[in-house]
């Protein structure tokens, strides 16, 4: 087996028996038109994210959705980026990505080595990852695509990529593929102080049952990396859970369709679980775990 089918595989095995739409959504009743109007409502969102922080979808922007999926964000991204592109390590997901997206120049779908962004240095002004590093077990490949998301992305561009959030392992997967690893606050320090670039944000989205957070960066040219790693050489920054924000992200998009009733329920009747960023060092028993893991097993019981 290749390194690519490893990577593939691991994430696709859970997927397979599912249809894409339920697949990415958790959600087996899902219905098209409901996942149109989520994946609309979510590109706006992100869309008002970056707005806030100063990147407008002005018709020269050039976005990258990685792990793009079926272009759930790529669709509604491309009627207001000038250009979209998706990339994504399955084939087949995105034969269907071209289906669901249709005709339009302005977008393309790149399959990828699941490690690697293929662009230049310097080439988007907007790297999106939404959904699928929190999938990831392998923190090596999360760490890569840290790095490859800030070198094709223009100074000044912004990186938004979610996590998750889960008390699980360095290796992900407490009996799910589908659990990312554990990403510690000091591998975010570490990517802080080394690169130089600076952290916009870093938000919780408190209503997803399969927890999350979102960090914003925007990459700094060379000359003020540069001044900003010499800087933090004697003052590290040290983040941690108190510098991420809760959102409700998902709350106000989705509600009123009538498919997420199920998921709703959960997110109403579920006990609300504090963010983790996980500083404290991995525990050693798995049965020694938080609450958080008997309710994440409940989670993909389906209890
Ligand atoms: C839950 S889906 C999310 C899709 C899309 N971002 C969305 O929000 O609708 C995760 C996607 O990540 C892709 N993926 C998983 N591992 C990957 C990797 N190592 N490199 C690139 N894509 C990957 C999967 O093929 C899948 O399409």
């Amino acid at each position: 087996m290749t390194e690519k089918e490893i990577l593939n595989s691991k994430y696709w095995e859970d997927l397979r028996s599912k249809s894409a739409l339920a697949g990415i959504t958790l959600d087996e009743d899902i219905n098209p038109r409901d996942f149109e109007t989520y994946g609309n409502r979510l590109a706006e969102r992100q869309l008002s994210i970056i707005e806030d922080h100063g990147l407008t979808a002005t018709s020269s922007s050039r976005i990258l959705d990685l792990g793009c999926g079926i272009g759930r964000i790529s669709r509604p991204f491309s009627d207001r980026f000038s250009e979209v592109v998706g990339v994504d390590i399955n084939a087949e997901i995105l034969a269907v990505a071209k289906e669901y997206i249709g005709e339009k120049n302005n977008v393309s779908l790149i399959e990828n080595d699941g490690r690697t962004i293929p662009f230049q240095d310097n080439h988007f002004d907007y790297v999106y990852c939404g959904g699928v590093l929190q999938h990831i077990p392998d923190i090596d490949v999360i760490a890569g695509y840290f790095s490859e998301g800030l070198r094709v992305l223009k100074p000044n561009g912004i990186l938004n990529f979610s996590i998750q959030t889960w008390m699980t392992s360095r290796v992900g997967g407490i009996s799910s593929p589908r659990i990312g690893a554990m990403v510690l606050a000091k591998d975010i320090d570490t990517l802080l102080n080394e690169t130089g670039h600076k952290l916009i944000a870093i938000y919780d989205d408190v209503e997803d049952p399969v927890p999350h957070f979102n960090i914003v960066l925007s990459k700094r040219d060379p000359v003020a990396a540069q001044k900003s790693i010499t800087s933090r050489a004697s003052d590290p920054v040290r983040i941690s859970s108190n510098d991420v924000t809760p959102r409700k992200l998902r709350t106000g998009i989705f509600e009123d369709l009538p498919s997420y009733t199920q998921l709703s329920l959960l997110w109403v009747n579920g006990r609300k679980r504090p963010i983790t960023f996980f500083t404290a060092p991995e525990p050693k028993s798995p049965g020694k775990l938080s609450k958080n893991i008997k309710r994440i097993k409940r989670f993909l019981r389906g209890d």
